[in-house]
């Protein structure tokens, strides 16, 4: 069994901060979005993974990511030269999944569940196809199946107008190698992409036996700001290790589940967990409050923030309102001066979003 991830793509709904970085390696309790997918992965006893990438930011994630040392596997890199789609980049895999079976895995999905049964099911009913699904508010932002009662897939349906159902496919996958013939035999969507969607659709016309199983723990598509406060803010609740390390003069209150690390200077402050903190982070006569990341070298001063995501070496200087449910990227300020200010000053990113509420 191999494991393809798929981290590609443009990141759109993430502007401005995918302009310069990877939206998989955009942050989660200070933890790239992509190494929770690998982490799941190897926790299933799987080892041999592949990983699209794309030109664009390819490198970055090579970089960040490495051979798979430190996850215990052995990583493999295929660049995938355009966004042809889901089921384009399994085409490319190819030569690096040969006639293996494999879990195909969105590198911007993250999910609750545990992969061990899924892929126990599969592997025990010889599946061609197991999918996993959700039941979802807004089907139509999806890939939507119509299931019999016993969980067998009788159609899927790529982001439809009239959804049959509201459950959504979950960017998680396993199949056999018969997918390959699949792909081979459908054609490009309406939005130019050979869609995974159709494939196992293709399977499911040639009597292939394609099964799903629905999620009961939470999921999260983390393509957008709104999702990936979410994501932050769960994985705060449920996976955060108290841990204080750096400097914490005693002026300062650290109350609840947080955790600091090695370099960072807190001084005159409130910290309320769930609250993670990187490392050399300068944090002073501010206050942070539940469900917010700080990443490594952020300068908070005279600060007032929570349910947040910050980048690192972002700085927040001086706002004396709280700063709730935002995304900062990375090296970005966000300064008011000490008096009541009379005018406001921006140097804002393409499809940045400031709201003065
Ligand atoms: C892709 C799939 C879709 C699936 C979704 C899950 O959509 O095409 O079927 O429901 O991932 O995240 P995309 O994110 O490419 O719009």
């Amino acid at each position: 069994m191999k494991a393809l991830i798929l981290s590609g793509g443009k990141g759109t709904r993430l502007r401005p901060l995918t302009y310069t970085g990877a939206k998989q390696l955009v942050p989660v309790a200070n933890k790239p979005i992509l190494w929770y997918g690998i982490e799941s992965i190897v926790a299933a006893g799987i080892t041999d993974i592949g990983i699209i990438i794309s030109p664009e930011t390819g490198e970055e994630i090579q970089q960040l990511t490495g051979n798979g040392d430190r996850f215990g596997a052995k990583i493999t890199y295929i660049l995938q030269d355009q966004p042809l789609g889901l089921a384009h980049a399994v085409k490319i895999a190819q030569p690096f999944l040969e006639d293996s079976p494999f879990i195909m895995y969105l590198g911007d999905n993250l999910i609750q569940d545990n992969l061990s049964p899924f892929l126990t099911k599969f592997k025990q009913q010889h599946l061609d196809a197991l999918i996993l699904l959700r039941t979802v508010s807004n089907p139509t932002a999806f890939g939507v199946a119509k299931v019999d009662e016993k969980g067998r897939v009788l159609q899927l349906l790529e982001k439809p107008k009239h959804p049959p159902s509201n459950l959504a496919l979950v960017g998680v996958y396993f199949f056999s190698n018969s997918i390959h013939k699949a792909i081979a035999s459908i054609q490009p969507s309406a939005r130019g992409e050979l869609e995974i969607t159709d494939a196992i659709q293709e399977l499911i016309d040639s009597q292939k036996t394609v099964e799903s199983v629905q999620l009961q723990g939470w999921w999260l598509d983390t393509g957008k700001k709104d999702d990936l406060l979410e994501a932050n803010r769960i994985i705060l609740d449920t996976n955060l290790q108290i841990s204080v390390g750096g400097e914490i003069d005693e002026k300062s209150q650290i109350i609840g589940r947080v955790n600091v690390n090695k370099g960072s200077k807190i001084i005159n402050s409130t910290v309320r967990g769930p609250v993670i903190i990187g490392e050399n982070c300068h944090i002073e006569n501010s206050f942070i409050g539940p469900y917010t990341s700080v990443g490594d070298g952020v300068t908070l001063i005279d600060a007032d923030i929570e349910h947040s995501v910050l980048l690192k070496d972002a700085k927040i200087l001086e706002i004396h309102q709280r700063i709730v449910d935002s995304l900062i990227g990375r090296r970005a300020k966000v300064e008011i001066a000490p008096q009541r200010p009379k005018a406001l000053r921006f140097m804002v990113g393409d499809d940045s979003q400031i709201e003065l509420v």
